[in-house]
């Protein structure tokens, strides 16, 4: 049997993270979850949000599922998430964003993948106080982190029979942090030339998606406007409760879904867990169970054919009811 580790989360996290454990086995697949707690209920027995244990453990079994940690605003603990990424070295951020079956959108031809960098950045957390009115964040990009993020683009982009690697900056105004970037995607795309090259900055890329996205093929970008321009994305394709991702490294991979732990709607029965289950669906993928992979994508394909969604979709089923109907569906 296979052991995976399996972070549930807080928030919606727990919900979900239930729902699709409940999915996978019903489908028939055995395995072993290593259940792993991490975020502010850990903090107060541990002392710290992410223990060494939850890092050992997704070194140890490799892969993990994860659903969303909820990160204090403006004060208090680090990001696990980003810690996560960070320690295990996850380098790749990928999330592909593919309309769904009856899911109605502004477009019907959405089919693009944003591969973000995953460990500097604006997020490298490097930030400092200079005085009561200012404050400064830094930063940080790296020639060895853009030109390993560029080339897993293309390799993405060769092995999946895709076009094109847009690179996402905005060069023009930061030209050595960004120019890095750019001057390290330029460099890779020259061993690709099977695949198309396209330059675009940050802004008129944010235009050019909401008026037409089928032009977009594979984007890589830094983590931030990576982080940004992915929840555009997913609005694309129908919100957060529908848009996967996962974190890669080269020992370990994290599935995760692009949105957050949705406070609002926490402990409701509300809780769309289709971003989480597409995400087990391409961890299954991953580990080489392609077979169980398909059976369950296409139970959630029949659900949503069968008009059967959860509120942030325009439905009304439960997150439970939702669930039973994809199970019946395998
Ligand atoms: P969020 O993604 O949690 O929620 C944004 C909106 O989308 C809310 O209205 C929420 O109800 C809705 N939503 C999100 N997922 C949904 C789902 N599966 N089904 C139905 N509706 C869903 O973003 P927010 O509110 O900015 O962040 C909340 C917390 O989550 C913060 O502490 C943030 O730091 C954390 N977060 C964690 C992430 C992770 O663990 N990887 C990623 C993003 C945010």
């Amino acid at each position: 049997m296979t052991t995976i580790t399996l972070i549930r989360g807080d928030g919606i996290g727990p919900e979900i993270s239930d729902a699709v454990v409940k999915i996978i086995d019903a489908a028939g697949l055995k395995i072993d979850w290593d259940v792993q707690t991490a975020g502010s209920d850990v903090i107060e027995a541990e002392g710290v949000p992410l223990p060494n244990r939850v890092l050992e453990s997704v070194k140890r079994n490799k892969v993990a599922l994860k659903a969303p940690v909820t990160t204090p605003i403006g004060k208090g603990f680090r990001s696990v998430n980003v810690q996560l990424r960070k320690e295990l070295d996850l380098y790749v951020n990928l999330r592909p964003c593919k309309n769904l079956p009856n899911v109605k959108t502004k477009f019907d031809n959405v089919d693009l993948v944003v591969v973000r960098e995953n460990t500097e950045d604006l997020y490298a957390g490097i930030e400092r106080q200079v005085d009561d009115d200012t404050a400064e964040s830094i930063k940080i990009i790296t020639r060895k982190a853009s030109e390993r993020i560029c080339k897993f683009a293309f390799d993405y982009a060769v092995r999946n029979n895709r076009k094109e690697v847009c690179v996402v900056t905005k060069a023009n105004i930061m030209k050595l942090s960004d120019g890095l970037f750019l001057d390290c995607y330029r460099n890779i795309a020259k061993n690709y030339p099977q695949i198309k090259q396209r330059e675009i900055l940050v802004d008129n890329l944010c235009m050019q998606l909401v008026q037409n996205p089928s032009q977009f093929d594979v984007l890589v970008l830094p983590n931030l406007y990576g982080d940004i321009v992915s929840d555009l994305c997913a609005g694309l394709i129908g919100g957060l409760g529908v848009a996967q991702g996962a974190n890669i490294g080269l020992d370990c991979a994290v599935f995760e879904p692009v949105h957050g732990s949705a406070p609002d709607i926490k402990g409701q029965n509300k809780a769309n867990p289709t971003a989480l289950l597409l995400s087990a669906i391409e961890m299954l993928k991953y580990i080489g169970e392609k077979q169980y992979a398909d059976k369950i994508e296409n139970a959630l394909f029949k659900t949503l054919k069968n008009g059967v969604c959860t509120a942030d979709l325009g439905g009304n089923a439960k997150t439970d009811e939702f669930t039973n109907a994809i199970i019946k569906n395998l």
